[in-house]
């Protein structure tokens, strides 16, 4: 397939899901769920509108398009903050429909004109990646909906593996390849270049996330009501929004609710929306840490035996089910060891897909950075531009297309925010000893051998 025909059909494809993630009545779709979210037909509008822009308008907001510049600028997100939109004269439904459709047939007609090889392939390839992004943004808003479910259960997912949650594996010191360039990733955004070799120092890295049995634990043991775990900043936000358990959890009845679903917590699923600051004190009782976003590259790409990096942690093959909970389809995290073919070169599962993982780096230009065409896609977001606190997020939810994901990947977000599909992997240091208790009465415990379990199981009885 040429990269035309590529483009061609991941613009379809997301279109396809987009119009899913729209499929209901006027008033649904122009419902403000939560604050935190935009109406649904928001989200459309500025889809079509944001391809519009970059190309058809050669990414110029002056050059004239197909609306208004009155409503053009309605689609603005620097202009218009997610609890305002609401409030706006938006596009009724079909107007934004029949917009996207519009500008998608005049964007297909240009992909088909540009000759092998041009640079703005690229720029098809952001908008491809643009659109994705805001379907799983949808899929948040959708998840806060409250009332029956608008949606269904979720596609079947491959079952677990016993004996895998808390387990961990070494990374050896060392270089490694951090980031990646336009040679071999040529639709890699502009935060995830250049390549540079970065040292890291040995570490362990959890195998696979922490599951919500083994949050329960964390419940049950007290984890958010003791200031000791959580940093000051985490235990003032801990207070003051009153955080008690991980977003949708039903503490009473030990249920779930999700997209409108209530049901049992699996206790050997990632957990999912929690916040920066719960992932860093679930961690501190753990005995462990959060990765910085070098160790968690270095753990998903790099081949210590090639000393190359893997185009996927499991090698050069695109995702597909036996490798990744990837798509939207699932509408929920795999459970732990459901994809062992999966793993990274170090034995490390499920990084891509599933639940994205908490760093603890703010979001930093890497050295040699450059911004791409679209210059606020990362630049006033970088820590120091003022914008606000942010930290890196790796690895992608089953809500990301499998076709923009890479493990040079990097999402960003408020230390506060859990509506997002976040989840957590823990990291110690190579010379920590392995499984510290919680209370300080107890022994250090025995240093750790790979597969051995870390800090605290799940005991499901909690
Ligand atoms: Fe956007």
């Amino acid at each position: 397939m040429t990269s035309r025909e590529l483009l061609a059909t991941e613009l379809t494809r997301a279109r396809d899901r987009t119009l899913r993630l729209v499929d209901f009545d006027d008033a649904e779709v122009r419902r403000q769920y939560d604050p935190l979210m935009s109406p649904l037909v928001w989200d459309l509008a500025h889809i079509g509108q944001q391809e519009e822009l970059w190309l058809l308008r050669g990414g110029d907001p002056d050059r004239r398009g197909l609306l208004s510049p009155q409503v053009d600028q309605l689609y603005d997100a620097f202009v218009h903050s997610r609890a305002s939109r609401v409030d706006l004269p938006l596009l009724p439904p079909a107007d934004a429909r029949a917009y996207c459709a519009t500008v998608r047939g005049r964007a297909l007609d240009a992909l088909d004109a540009l000759p092998d090889g041009h640079p703005d392939a690229f720029t098809f390839a952001m908008v491809v990646s643009h659109e994705n992004q805001h379907d799983e943004t949808m899929l948040q808003a959708l998840s806060l909906r409250r009332g029956a479910p608008l949606l269904d259960r979720g596609a079947a997912l491959p079952g677990g593996r016993e004996g895998v949650a808390g387990t961990s594996v070494l990374v050896p010191g060392g270089e490694f390849v951090l980031g990646v360039d336009a040679e071999t990733e040529p639709f890699s955004l502009d935060n995830e270049r250049p390549a540079h070799v970065v040292d890291v120092p040995a570490f362990r890295i959890g195998r696979v996330p922490v599951t919500s049995g083994e949050w329960r634990a964390f419940i049950a043991d007290g984890g958010y009501r003791e200031p000791r775990w959580w940093s000051p900043a985490g235990w003032e936000h801990r207070q003051r929004a009153g955080l008690t358990a991980p977003l949708f959890w039903n503490a009473e009845t030990g249920t779930r609710t999700r997209f409108g679903h209530v049901e049992d917590i699996p206790d050997d699923e990632p957990v999912q929306h929690v916040t920066f600051f719960e992932a860093q004190a679930y961690a501190a009782w753990a005995g462990a840490r959060l990765p910085t976003e070098a160790e968690w590259e270095k753990a998903c790409a790099w081949d210590p035996q090639t000393r190359t990096r893997r185009r996927y942690p499991w090698g050069s093959a695109d995702p597909g089910p036996a490798l990744a909970n990837l798509g939207g389809d699932a509408l929920r995290p795999a459970p732990v060891g459901a994809y062992p073919e999966g793993a990274s070169a170090y034995g490390v599962e499920q990084m891509m897909g599933d639940v994205w993982e908490w760093t603890t780096s703010p979001l930093r230009p890497w050295p040699g950075f450059t911004p791409m065409v679209y210059e606020r896609y990362s630049v006033p977001f970088f820590d120091g531009a003022g914008s606000g606190d942010y930290r890196v997020l790796r690895g992608g939810s089953w809500a990301v297309a499998p076709s923009i994901l890479r493990p040079s990947f990097r999402n960003w977000d408020h230390p506060v925010r859990r509506q997002i599909f976040s989840g957590v992997r823990l990291a110690w240091d190579a010379d920590e000893p392995l499984a510290r208790r919680a209370t300080d009465d107890e022994p250090l415990a025995r240093r750790a051998t790979d597969d051995e379990p870390l800090g605290r199981r799940a005991t499901g009885d909690v």
